[in-house]
């Protein structure tokens, strides 16, 4: 059996930068207690040793309201501007690991909203990132997810609108509900904020998934960047399987299976690559 492995398989530059910087916290090991607001990365491995080495998770705003003191480390999907605020006022340490390429989101719908314009996300609704995004809005700002949606916005909505994009969002998809809005007269501002880690990675796994027999997706379930590159590999090979760690690779492939594709999502640590990859070159 012939394995195809994604070079963009695993940790982006955001994710790593965010969990190292969890790391370093706690090597530094002062008296403070350390918490993340909300999970630090999809991967629940990753977040239980870090659970083990003392960090705590602030679920919500609530969580965080009660919080007296302290270390709070920003994840990359970054917060909206009143969670930042809170931070702030409670005079927290606050250490803010938003992703780059999320925090120039905030800034274009932070100016773009205050210029007059209303703002369109295209992306998950309820995903962190994007109720995120949405925070830093200060006028009228509405979530589209789907071609349905995007056509029903765009009846309502002229012009005088800025289109941005979750950072993890269907490159394609993307276009396609760009185009509806265009063609609907609409004239506003688009800027393209899918980030360069998930094109590259996605445009790679659809790539390997139009060349191989089978193609395997590793990632955690709540991972939407995952979620993503198992519709794009099943667009382009039906042996798509997605998995969270070697245990949930099937016990046999079809007969005709010599090459296997292999990608992960940004949130998927190295060490479970490894071992999906060695326990397919061991038992396929
Ligand atoms: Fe940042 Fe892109 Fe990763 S936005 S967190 S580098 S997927």
């Amino acid at each position: 059996m012939k394995i195809k492995m994604a070079k963009s398989a695993g940790f982006c530059f955001g994710v790593r930068r965010a969990v190292d910087t969890v790391y370093e916290q706690i090597a530094k090991k002062g008296d403070s207690p350390i918490y993340t607001y909300g999970l630090i990365i999809h991967n629940m491995e990753v977040v239980k040793d870090l659970e083990e080495k003392g960090v705590k998770i602030l679920q919500n705003e609530d969580d965080l309201r009660i919080l007296e003191s302290g270390t709070v480390i920003i994840r990359a999907h970054g917060v909206a501007r009143n969670i930042h605020r809170l931070m702030q006022e409670k005079n927290l340490k606050i250490i803010d690991a938003t992703c780059p390429f999320v925090h120039r989101i905030h800034q274009i719908v932070e100016k773009e909203s205050r210029d007059g314009k209303k703002i369109i996300i295209i992306g998950n609704l309820g995903h962190p990132e994007v109720e995120g995004i949405t925070g830093w809005a200060e006028g009228e700002v509405f979530v589209v997810e789907s071609l349905e949606d995007a056509a029903d916005l765009a009846g309502k909505i002229k012009d005088n609108a800025c289109i941005v994009s979750q950072t993890t969002f269907n490159y394609n998809k993307f276009q396609d509900m760009v185009d509806i809005f265009t063609e609907k007269c609409y004239n506003g501002t688009v800027v393209n904020t899918i980030c360069n880690a998930t094109e590259e990675r996605q445009i790679e796994t659809g790539l390997i998934a139009k060349e191989v027999d089978a193609m395997i997706v590793i990632g955690d379930i709540h991972s939407s960047n995952t979620a993503k590159l198992v519709e794009i590999s099943r667009n382009e090979c039906a042996n798509t399987y997605f998995v969270q760690t070697f245990k949930d690779l099937p016990l046999d492939l079809p007969d005709t299976t010599t090459l296997i594709g292999i990608t992960a999502g940004a949130s998927t640590p190295n060490n479970i690559i490894e071992e999906v990859q060695n326990y397919v070159r061991i038992n396929f």
